[in-house]
């Protein structure tokens, strides 16, 4: 049996603020593993055949919320991978359920200086369109990290390189496994 083989047996669901690196790190993680690796937003664009952006403009958050509940349902039943899931998936109280039941659920936590500065960068994310990111984020911290201390493993990344988080990451992962799946 190689190492990794008692952390391919579920799939692990990354949550946590905007920038965080859900999709970067999550993909190198499910790369490391030897897992699929699966983008809800992506998934959802796919699945409206528009962009998050787009979604948001034409048909509203709460349609947004409903595809994002829909389609993270769907990959929760497939074959064990790695999902990175969109920031406010997680406070939504029925796919927090379906995540706690079907997955290993990972908080990636960042300082909102950090996270400000990288989301920034990008303009595809519509709940910053024309806002300070750090106010936002401060907002949203305060609204989510509660509900997000809900998952099965928080790791601290702060402003790490990819392959570093994605070691602790593999650590934080051992750990939990040993603890729960023995
Ligand atoms: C959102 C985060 C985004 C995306 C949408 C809403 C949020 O995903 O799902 O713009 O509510 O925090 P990322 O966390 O991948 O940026």
């Amino acid at each position: 049996m190689d190492r990794f083989e008692p952390l391919r047996r579920r799939t692990i669901a990354l949550v946590g603020l905007m920038g965080v690196g859900k999709s970067s790190v999550g993909r190198r993680l499910a790369n490391a593993l030897g897992l699929p690796f699966r983008d809800a937003d992506a998934e959802v664009e796919a699945a409206a055949a528009r962009s998050i952006p787009d979604i948001f403009a034409e048909l509203g958050e709460p349609a947004f919320r409903e595809g994002e509940r829909r389609v993270i349902a769907r990959l929760l039943d497939e074959e064990p991978h790695v999902l990175a899931t969109g920031g406010g998936a997680f406070v939504d109280p029925k796919t927090r359920a379906l995540i706690k039941a079907k997955a290993i659920s990972i908080w990636l936590k960042t300082d909102l200086e950090v996270l400000a500065r990288r989301v920034g960068r990008k303009d595809n994310r519509p709940l910053l369109a024309g806002k300070d990111p750090i106010e936002v984020l401060k907002s949203q911290a305060q609204a989510r990290y509660p509900t997000y201390a809900e998952a099965d493993i928080t790791v601290e990344t702060g402003d790490a390189a990819h392959h570093v988080t994605v070691d602790q990451l593999l650590r934080a992962l051992d750990d939990y496994v040993e603890e729960h799946q023995p």
